[in-house]
Parts: C-alpha cells; sequence; structure tokens
C-alpha cells in the first residue's frame, strides 16, 4: 500500500527547490560586502599584533596596522568600520577622563585612517567602559552605586565633538543613558557638525554575550557581574516593548540609524524595530555570538562556514539592513570568491 501512495496535491511547495536554479530564483535574502560593518580594535605603540584569546583571529592593532587593515576591507568592499580602543590600565580613572583628552588613540586612529581611506565610512563608540576603572559607561553617582545619566550625556556629548572633530563618519552611543541622542545632536549641530551622522544604539540590551568584548578592550570585569551590573541601563533580556520605546525616543532625538544589540539571540527585536521605524536598522553581532561559533567549530560540532553564513543570514531576513560583525572580512573573501 505504501509503496504506490499518491497524493493529488494542488500545492507542492518542494516544487520550486527542486533544483539549483530554482532555488535561485526565489532566494529572498542575500549577503554582500557593503552589508557588513567591521568593529576593530586598536592599542597604543608600534607593537605587533595583538591577538584576543576568547575572540580567535580578531586583533588588537597598533595604529599603523589598523590602516591597513581598512584599506584591506574596503578594497573587499566592506564600506564601514567601527573603531574601539584599548586604554592602558594606568591611564584609566574613575571618570574615564582620558576619553576626553585631546590627543586620545581614538582620534589619533580616525585620522590615520580617515587619510588613508578617505571613502571608508569611520565610526566610533560613544561611551565612557574603555576609559573607567570600574568598567560602567558612565561616571558614578555620589553614591558609587549608579550612573549618573545627566553628568554621563553631557561628558559623552564633549565626546561626540571631539571624535566629530576628528574626523568620524558617525558617532555611535552605546551608554543607554536616557537623553544622549538628542545631547549629541545639539552639541554636534552647535560645533558645526551637522553632517556627522550618530548610529544610536537603542536597543542594547545587558547581555551575557558581551564576555569576550571586555576581555578585547579590557574594561573591568567586575561591570556585567553582579558585582557592578549595568542592568540600570542596558535593556533587560525579558522586554520588547521596552526595546520599541528605546528605539522610538531615539528616533524622535534624531538618531538617523537606529540598532538592535546583541543580534542573533534578538532577532523578533530586529523585526519589530523594521516594523516600527523607516530610518535604517542596523544589528551588531556581538563578541559571544563570534566566540561561540569558534568554540563549537574547534570541538567540530559545527561546520565552521555554513554556520557563520547562516548566522548572519538570519540578521539580515530579521530586518538589519547593515551587520556589525567580528566575521566582516572573512564574509567579503567569501561573498567576493
Ligand atoms: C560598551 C560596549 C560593549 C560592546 C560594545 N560597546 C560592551 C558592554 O556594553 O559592556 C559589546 C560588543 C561586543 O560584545 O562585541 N559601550
Amino acid at each position: 500500500m505504501s509503496e504506490n501512495f499518491k497524493l493529488d496535491l494542488i500545492h507542492r511547495p518542494r516544487r520550486l527547490r527542486r533544483t539549483a536554479s530554482l532555488r535561485a530564483l526565489v532566494e529572498e535574502t542575500q549577503l554582500r560586502p557593503a552589508d557588513f560593518i567591521a568593529p576593530l580594535f586598536v592599542v597604543d605603540g608600534r607593537g605587533s599584533p595583538e591577538p584576543v584569546s576568547s575572540m580567535p583571529g580578531v586583533l588588537r592593532r597598533n595604529v599603523a596596522d589598523l590602516v591597513k587593515e581598512c584599506r584591506a576591507l574596503f578594497k573587499l568592499g566592506v564600506p564601514a568600520v567601527a573603531l574601539f580602543p584599548k586604554i592602558d590600565q594606568r591611564l584609566k580613572d574613575e571618570d574615564g577622563a582620558v576619553g576626553l583628552s585631546e590627543d586620545g588613540l581614538v582620534l589619533r586612529a580616525v585620522r590615520a585612517v580617515k587619510k588613508a581611506v578617505p571613502g571608508l565610512t569611520v565610526m566610533t563608540d560613544i561611551a565612557l567602559d574603555p576609559y573607567t576603572t570600574h568598567g560602567h559607561d558612565g561616571v558614578l553617582t555620589a553614591g558609587r552605586d549608579d550612573v549618573d545619566n545627566d553628568r554621563t550625556v553631557g561628558i559623552l556629548a564633549q565626546m561626540a565633538i571631539l571624535h566629530a572633530r576628528a574626523g568620524v563618519d558617525m558617532v555611535a552611543p552605546s551608554d543607554m543613558m536616557d537623553g544622549r541622542i538628542g545631547a549629541i545632536r545639539q552639541a554636534l549641530n552647535a560645533a558645526g557638525f551637522p553632517q556627522t551622522a550618530i548610529m544610536a544604539y537603542s536597543a542594547k540590551f545587558a547581555s551575557a554575550y558581551y564576555g569576550p568584548f571586555r576581555d578585547a578592550v579590557g574594561s573591568a570585569k567586575a561591570a556585567g557581574t553582579h558585582l557592578l551590573g549595568k542592568a540600570t541601563y542596558q535593556l533587560n533580556p525579558a522586554n520588547r516593548r521596552e526595546a520599541l520605546i528605546e528605539a522610538a525616543l531615539d528616533e524622535a532625538e534624531g538618531a538617523d540609524i537606529i540598532m538592535v544589540k546583541p543580534a542573533g539571540p534578538y532577532l523578533d527585536i530586529i523585526r519589530e524595530v523594521r516594523g516600527a521605524t523607516n530610518k535604517p536598522v542596523a544589528a551588531y553581532q556581538v563578541s559571544g555570538e563570534y566566540s561561540q561559533i569558534h568554540a563549537a567549530a574547534k570541538l567540530g560540532w559545527l561546520d565552521y562556514a555554513r554556520t557563520r553564513h547562516e548566522s548572519l543570514l538570519a540578521i539580515k531576513r530579521a530586518g538589519a539592513g547593515m551587520i556589525l560583525t567580528y566575521f566582516a572580512k572573512e564574509m567579503a573573501v567569501e561573498l567576493v570568491r
């Protein structure tokens, strides 16, 4: 009986999956090098590139090596980089004052990259965590039990002006303070930088997936733990509607691009934000998402290249028009082949 069982079906979705060319015709989402923004880590000095142990293949580079990497990325069709400084521990203090230094590492890096590769879009993180001894994204309140929102926003607005003056195309506030997008927009306008864009880390969750990044920039391990959590400013991973409130506020305050972070575990948020705004939507595939694929592949449990590709395809399919990812260069190489 089962050998010659026949269904008289009208709809057979498998008809369009029968051959490779049919599958290509009905494919809905494609990745391209221009989808990616490469996060890059920069250090002071002239040393050779330093590997980040928890992020295989990721390096901290001095400014000269950073410039070379940016040239290579641009040549491969990657349109943008996001720069993150690793600051010498001895330069850090409670208030992260070195973040406002006129000759800071990230400013030197921006100038060098923009000079060498003017066509590359360069963005920088606006937050205090690389500069503070405690690793928080802002300055602490008098009682040292929370981040002081308004004082932090004042500092971040100054920082954005310094970065704009150094030549960044876009600043990316990742601090999650209230009102920072509006304050930064006003500060940039008043300082003569009306064209400097803002990519807002609008829906940034208090995520365990940032662990390897804190290793990469050497920010205090205490932050994000029970000792000193970021839960008073980053979003609760349980909350979807609250993420939409943040996205709406950032849009109203003048964000040019709305970002969701992390990406892979938050595809529902990407989808909802995509539906809620007409601004471009970005997603950040964070360090932990990258490292877990590496770890599983190293154990022989996942196919590295296929998982890498699928993880990014899913983020784009969910609605992200651009993706910050540590896989940017490898993906561009794969896609231009
Ligand atoms: C901090 C910042 C973080 C990341 C980017 N900017 C970490 C944090 O909020 O603690 C994480 C990026 C990643 O994990 O790849 N302003």
